[in-house]
């Protein structure tokens, strides 16, 4: 089995302001950076501190990302930006397809799949988020939820592309609700999406590709997550709000 690096991103969403999202970012450069220990981590800010933040963030090896793109280059599409606007601020990854942009903005699997191959295109590397509802889960769907979004999402992406690729298995039932999927039904998720990957890719690209667990992750359940097999990462919202926390989280997976 391939050895597979440890990430941890900071999911910030709709949250910080300009003062406090450089100061968050400070505190979590301190906090992370001698943690970390062999372990990648990524904050994904909000856009219009991206910029302050990647700043603040320069020789801490930490990387910056954006919560969201567009598919399009440029042009007539009031109120989004492009893969080469956030590479201008200082971002070398992007979400995709997070449960929120799904489900609460209505993203379609097909544009998803449109912001992947355009992230993957321009070089930015990607973390491409999946899973089920509550109501999914109850319905006895979760693998072939994920397994439908994994196909979707990674429609025409070509074996160079997938080594770009982070997924994020996200139940949606977990995220922001303190309820965690066990580690065991985690562990269950992800290697059926590992199952799915290398029926599209190879067994060894499959066994390559890092899988985040995301939903409620924090100080207190992430090193048993983290400790399963196919669990390569986490992906935190809250946590990811307080330095301590997910700067905890990030020794976790060390
Ligand atoms: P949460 O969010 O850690 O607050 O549940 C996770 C996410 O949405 O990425």
């Amino acid at each position: 089995m391939a050895a597979r690096q440890c990430i941890v991103g900071g999911n910030w969403k709709m949250n910080t302001n300009r003062a406090s999202a450089s100061a968050l970012a400070k505190d979590v450069g301190e906090a992370c950076s001698p943690s970390a220990n062999g372990v990648a981590v990524v904050v994904f800010p909000p856009f219009p501190y991206l910029m302050e933040v990647a700043e603040t963030l320069v020789d801490t090896g930490i990387e910056v990302g954006a919560q969201d793109v567009f598919a399009e280059p440029e042009g007539a599409f009031t109120g989004e930006v492009s893969v080469s606007m956030l590479q201008d601020c200082g971002c070398s990854w992007v979400l995709c397809g997070h449960s929120e942009r799904r489900h609460v903005m209505g993203e379609p699997d097909d544009l998803v799949n449109r912001k992947v191959l355009a992230a993957l295109a321009g070089g930015l590397k990607v973390i491409l988020c999946v899973g089920e509802t509550q109501a999914q889960r109850e319905a006895g769907q979760t693998d072939a939820i994920n397994d439908a979004q994994l196909r979707a999402g990674l429609n025409t992406v070509d074996a160079t592309g997938i080594e770009n690729i982070v997924i994020a298995y996200e139940p949606v039932w977990a995220i922001g609700t303190g309820l965690t999927a066990t580690p065991e039904d985690a562990q269950s998720a992800h290697a059926a999406i590992r199952a799915t990957l290398a029926d599209v890719f190879s067994e060894s690209a499959a066994d390559g590709v890092r899988i985040q667990y995301g939903g409620s992750m924090k100080p207190g359940n992430a090193a048993e997550l983290l400790s399963q097999p196919d669990i390569d990462g986490g992906l935190i919202g809250g946590a990811a709000l307080k330095a301590a926390d997910f700067a905890q989280i990030v020794a976790a997976g060390a």
